[in-house]
């Protein structure tokens, strides 16, 4: 028999199946990885995953099996009482019995995905595109406000009431817990434990409008000591910073009608809470560095980095004053 297709180069072989997968699974680390948990609902997501993905494989492999046998072991027809019993058993047995283990173990996670609180309550409200984050501590009359970031002490369980000021948002931080939507006009509730201290990343989980992948936020979790003295000193008001040239430029620039610094009579409510602005990793909801440079490039021109934010452009401002604001504003830890 003579060949169709006169012999040429050697063809490539194509890639293995399995590398793509492996390439995939590479970039499922990092501080937003779901596959690096560090919270104890985290890590009951993970273990769920593995044995959703443990279970995948075994069924893959066995419907494979008999895919095989079907087409290499059986000769001739089938007969009618075999088939209708193969119908019966793969087609409505075994999916009953895999589906209700599933789900059974499914939902025996779900009242620890729910979990009261241990005393520290935390309230943090969507905004576009930015996070409100205000904390309660057991007792308190009124919170201490802060934005963009959320402090987590290890070992408890906080509570956290999640709202939307505009448009519907989702608070997920991967590394600690499942996401929960943040709805307007209702607050939903729930409660996150890391058990590792470190930086997790969060991001909002529900398309929320231009920037919407741009309204992210670190989630920092402390040893409990930690956590209690930055607690308090993220309580105290901006004390003598009043003093310094930054703070006549933001009096003068008007920063005060949007922004609040506590201890000042800057009390806007429509922007993030700048009182201790530089002592947050990121700025911007996790999108820039917290440098001076940043925070200058930042107040004048917001749009740049932020398409759709309501924050206007300081472009007017002479860079001199526009580098002594964003110095003093990074010096406010
Ligand atoms: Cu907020 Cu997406």
């Amino acid at each position: 028999m003579t060949a169709i297709h006169p012999p040429g180069p050697r063809r490539r072989r194509p890639p293995l199946p399995w590398v793509l997968p492996l390439l995939l699974l590479a970039g499922c680390d990092g501080p937003q990885s779901a596959l690096r948990p560090g919270g104890s609902d985290a890590l009951q997501l993970d273990r769920l995953f593995w044995v959703m993905l443990a279970g995948a494989v075994v069924l893959w492999l066995f419907i494979n099996g008999l895919f095989f046998a079907a087409t290499r072991l059986q000769h001739g027809p089938m007969s009618r009482k075999r088939a209708e019993a193969l119908i019966i058993g793969g087609g409505i047995g075994l999916p009953l019995v895999v589906l209700t283990v599933l789900l059974g173990y499914g939902l025996s996670i779900m009242p620890d995905q729910r979990a009261p609180g241990d005393g520290l309550r935390l309230r943090v409200t969507g905004e576009e595109w930015w996070w409100r984050v205000e904390y309660w501590p057991p007792g308190a009359t009124e919170p201490v406000v802060s934005a963009n970031e959320v402090r987590l002490p290890v070992g408890q369980r906080t509570e956290i009431e999640l709202a939307a000021a505009d448009v519907i948002h989702s608070f997920w931080v991967p590394g600690l817990g499942g996401k929960t939507d943040m709805i307007p006009g209702r607050v939903n509730h729930m409660s996150l434990q890391p058990v590792e201290p470190g930086l997790y990343r969060g991001q909002c989980a529900e398309f929320c409008g231009l920037s919407h992948a741009l309204m992210a936020f670190q989630a920092v979790a402390l040893e409990e000591t930690e956590f209690d003295a930055w607690l308090a000193q993220e309580s105290q008001g901006i004390g003598d910073a009043t003093q310094a040239p930054g703070y006549a430029i933001f009096e003068r620039e008007g920063c005060g009608a949007c922004h609040a610094l506590r201890g000042t009579g800057a009390r806007g409510q429509v922007g993030p809470d700048l009182t201790h602005v530089g002592g947050r990793e990121s700025l911007a909801a996790g999108i820039l560095p917290m440098t001076a440079e940043a925070l200058a490039d930042w107040i004048a021109h917001p749009e740049a980095f932020k398409p759709g934010a309501e924050m206007p452009a300081y472009d007017h401002m002479e860079e001199a004053d526009l580098l002594t604001l964003a110095t003093w504003l990074e010096g406010l830890e």
